[in-house]
């Protein structure tokens, strides 16, 4: 019998804080039901009392969720309190929370007189603020994780005097995250062994790990700690997260599975759902998977010399460790057009991971085929771009009615765009730099707003001169970031919707209607 390592997924929390991610509600809910279908074990769907979205997410998730769902919140009451109530009616919930326990931690995080004068007196302090987290969270469910936040570079002998007293207090899982991702594999697994040893009561909780790639080493720490008594791996799929990202999933599960040979461990994943969840993160955040990336990336499977192809036609053995289809890269890419149907294009979505029916289906299909008449052949991944955007719409009371483009070599670029949202129509016109620029000026215009542009990138969704371009769109309102997607085969199109939706998500997430305050200023 093999031992179970539990996977502990937090493409939703940890993966969600990667610069230039950000996912909105209906993307979260999509996502965690896949990672139902990949089968990890815990789901962290977000920090619910950090913002109203992520609170919600949590409680979607939770709702809906046959998995165990875990909400991150500090050592602090309020935190703990926000993180039960958003977990209220999740069937298996878990609350998890953190402190820092470094000396360098301390001493910046905590450096206010009152949680004591010197290290040591401050480190009592957290002690004692861990315990009270542990003990407080235990009154709501008995799934009770901590973490101990740059465990990594925290003093051993503190180490193991902390994770004892919250193992004391009732955590049933002690995490120990690399949180810069300093640590070496060896100096790592060590730590694990080491703590095995000093804590008494390390039995009666699993031990945890959560490492970061800052040194690109997460994945091998993650293995050499499971080697020395780790029994849940904390990571997220594409590995994306805080900096360089946290332990990509994929890799994790995959080197436990081909190297079986070496070990006794396994986990649960259902590895064949791997690629359509890589996929649907990639599209969804808008973070996209480098080419070389093991596992999931485009070369992953692709042999390019002569060498290696004629090795691979006489034994695929000779170059590849795993097959593409054990972790669900497509070997045969099915493509759509004009004439499929529309229970063809249900099965390819089912089979991508999307459930999709009754008047849902209708929607899709009608803007499945006016895609179709406008490229003729429609990828798996014209399908992810296109459910991304069907998902966007549920959250975009600001819709592009119109948008006209004049724009050439020796003519200054000019764009009209009219606006509708709950009914009325805003219209303007502007010239600019080129005609994304006078697109966007023409919007600002239409909806009396100064410039609110933080970065803004176009990408093509598959090759060929047809394909989808998807824009994205951040935009600085209130000192927070917006980002919004949009997607077409004009991407002038695609920028304006891109625009348009990060404006509908500032409004969505402020309360603030902008076409009130359009009226207030005309
Ligand atoms: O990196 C880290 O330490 C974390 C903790 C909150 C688990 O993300
Ligand atoms: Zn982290």
């Amino acid at each position: 019998m093999k031992e179970k390592v539990l996977i502990f997924d937090t493409t939703l929390r940890d993966g969600e804080q990667s610069p230039g991610a950000s996912l909105n509600l209906q993307e979260k809910v999509e996502i965690a039901r896949q990672l139902e279908k990949l089968n990890v074990d815990i789901i962290e769907a977000g920090f619910p009392a950090s913002s109203p979205l992520q609170f919600e997410a949590v409680r979607r998730v939770g709702e809906e969720s046959g998995k165990t769902v875990a909400a991150l919140c500090r050592a602090m009451e309020h935190d703990i309190k926000s993180a039960h109530e958003a977990l209220r009616n999740a069937r298996y919930p878990r609350i998890h929370t953190f402190i820092s326990t470094s000396a360098i931690h301390i001493m910046g995080k905590f450096s206010n007189d009152r949680y004591g004068k010197t290290l040591a007196e401050k480190q009592q302090t957290i002690l004692k603020m861990a315990v009270d987290a542990v003990s407080y969270a235990k009154t709501f469910t008995d799934d009770v994780e901590f973490s101990a936040e740059d465990a990594g570079r925290t003093d051993p002998a503190y180490l193991a005097e902390i994770i004892e007293a919250v193992i004391s207090a009732g955590a049933s899982t002690v995490n120990i995250p690399d949180t810069t991702g300093y640590t070496w594999p060896s100096e790592f697994g060590r730590k694990i062994a080491d703590l095995k040893k000093r804590v008494p009561n390390i039995d009666h909780a699993v031990i945890s790990v959560h490492c970061h790639n800052d040194l690109g080493l997460a994945v091998a720490n993650t293995l050499s700690s499971v080697e020395n008594g780790a029994r849940q791996a904390e990571c997220s799929i594409n590995g994306i997260g805080e900096r360089a990202g946290n332990a990509s999933l994929e890799e994790i599960v995959m080197a436990l599975s081909v190297r079986s040979d070496l070990h006794n461990f396994s986990t649960g994943i259902v590895t064949e759902e791997i690629y359509n969840t890589s996929r649907m993160v990639s599209s969804f955040t808008g973070l996209i998977v480098q080419p070389n990336k093991a596992i999931v990336g485009d070369n992953a499977f692709a042999h390019e010399s002569g060498i290696h192809q004629d090795g691979m036609l006489k034994n695929r053995h000779t170059y590849e460790v795993m097959t593409p289809e054990s972790v669900g890269v497509p070997q045969t890419t099915i493509v759509l057009g004009r004439h499929s149907g529309k229970h063809g294009l249900q099965a390819r979505l089912s089979a991508l991971g999307y459930k999709v029916t009754g008047a849902e289906l209708e929607t899709v299909y009608a803007r499945f085929v006016s895609l179709a008449d406008k490229k003729k052949e429609i990828y798996d991944d014209d399908l992810r771009v296109l459910m991304g955007d069907e998902l966007n719409k549920l959250i975009e009371p600001l819709e592009l009615d119109y948008l006209h483009i004049n724009s050439g070599t020796a003519s200054i670029p000019t764009a009209t765009v009219r606006i509708r949202s709950k009914g009325k129509t805003y219209e303007e016109s502007s010239t600019g730099d080129g005609p994304v620029d006078a697109c966007f000026k023409a919007i600002e215009r239409a909806l009396s707003l100064g410039s609110l542009l933080h970065s803004y990138s176009v990408r093509s969704t598959t090759a060929g001169r047809q394909a989808l371009g998807e824009a994205t769109v951040k935009l600085n309102c209130d000192d927070r970031l917006f980002t919004g997607r949009g997607v077409s085969t004009d991407i002038i199109e695609a920028s304006a919707k891109a625009y348009l939706q990060a404006l509908s998500l500032h409004q969505n997430a402020s309360g603030n209607d902008i076409t009130t305050t359009i009226e207030n200023t005309i």
